[in-house]
């Protein structure tokens, strides 16, 4: 199917949409899939425009705009985090997204990014994972059973296999929900009384919970040697999940590090403190693991390249399959420079505008 409609037209993937094309491709083949994206977009990641996300943070939450650009296509996503909204019926984490054409500035593309976002951040962890966590590692904890949750688990079942998890959740009806999603999708879970408890014998722990305070949801007692932290819901200025001794014993890797060190654990550390970049370890320049007993941290934050890959999957995928509705975004006068003759027209014909 082409998407070069008439020039007003914007392709848009609303929410319905999304859940449909997800649920087509199956929800961990569209993991695997998106995991290829984004690695084959951290291959070439000098190609990228690359800024820190512009935050506008409040008291509740923040509101990021995450832009990037490879010189063909730009891409960026409105994404807010808020704590505090789940008590209301709102979701934490919620997102929009545009990819659109270099050459004219056109938009090629607007969608829902709030599923898409969880399935990315999944999709990403599980990449880091696969360069750091322990050969073979099949267990993980996840501590925060929340929205992104059951996407991280299936990210690493997809990825690398793992099919046996421990969750913790300080509200014990969010780890219920997660047993209740995940009922036959071939997972042996058991929900734990305390974090503690979850971490038991885990190779891999995956830190995602919500709260705007610097909290100590992994303390050092807490990690043993060889363990794989992917931490996730530590990604705002205040806002982390691990001990600062945490960090000082392990091996980070990081995403963009001028935005990490803003919005990371590493937040904590002097600003010159020593990361791997992800990108690098994915092209073969550094190592990820090269023992047992090395702690690897993946210090997730969330960077646009991610959700430009994923768009750009998404944009694919609605080719293929149709499932997008045509939106009527760009004004597009018969002449160009004619823009309010069109207004004019539309007055003097309300129904042929
Ligand atoms: N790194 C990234 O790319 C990325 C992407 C998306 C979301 N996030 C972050 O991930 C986190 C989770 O997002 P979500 O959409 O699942 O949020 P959510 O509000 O749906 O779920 C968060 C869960 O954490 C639990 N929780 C809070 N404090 C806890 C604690 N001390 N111990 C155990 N559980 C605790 C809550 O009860 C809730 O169930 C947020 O902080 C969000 O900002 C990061």
């Amino acid at each position: 199917m082409n998407l070069k409609l008439k020039l007003n037209v914007v392709p848009f993937v609303s929410v319905d949409n999304m859940m449909k094309l997800v649920l087509a491709i199956g929800v961990e083949r569209f993991l695997l899939e998106l995991a290829e994206c984004i690695e084959a977009d951290f291959r070439r990641w000098e190609s990228f425009d690359k800024t820190p996300r512009v935050a506008s943070h409040s008291r509740e939450g923040v509101i990021e705009l995450m832009p990037t650009s490879d010189g063909e296509v730009y891409g960026f996503k409105y994404v807010n985090g808020h704590p505090k909204n789940t008590r209301e019926g709102r979701q934490t984490v919620t997102a929009f997204g545009v990819l659109a054409d270099v050459a004219t500035g056109y938009p090629v593309l607007l969608t829902e990014m709030t599923i898409l976002t969880a399935l990315r951040t999944a999709a990403t962890s599980a990449v880091a994972a696969k360069h750091l966590a322990p050969k073979g590692a099949r267990a993980m904890a996840i501590i925060g059973n929340g929205a992104q949750a059951e996407f991280q688990a299936l990210a690493f079942k997809a990825l690398l296999g793992v099919d046996t998890l421990r969750l913790y959740d300080i509200d014990r009806s969010a780890s219920t929900k997660c047993v209740r999603n995940l009922a036959g999708l071939g997972f042996g879970i058991t929900v734990c009384n305390s974090i503690e408890e979850a971490m038991e014998g885990v190779p891999i722990v995956t830190t995602v919970t919500a709260d705007k305070q610097n909290a100590m949801i992994l303390t050092d007692n807490m990690v043993g040697s060889g363990l794989h932290i992917n931490a996730v819901g530590g990604d705002c200025p205040g806002k982390t999940e691990l001990h600062a001794d945490i960090l000082k014993r392990s091996d980070i890797f990081v995403e963009y590090p001028p935005q990490t060190r803003i919005e990371g654990e590493i937040q904590q550390l002097p600003s010159d403190y020593p990361v791997h970049e992800l990108w690098r370890v994915i092209v073969g320049l550094e190592p990820g693991r090269t023992g047992d007993r090395q702690i690897t941290l993946f210090d997730s934050v969330g960077f646009a390249i991610e959700d430009f890959s994923a768009l750009r999957y998404v944009k694919r995928q609605i080719e293929q399959t149709g499932l997008y509705d045509e939106l009527d975004l760009l004004a597009d006068p018969d002449e160009p420079r004619d823009l309010f003759g069109m207004l004019l027209r539309a007055a003097a014909t309300p129904n042929a505008a």
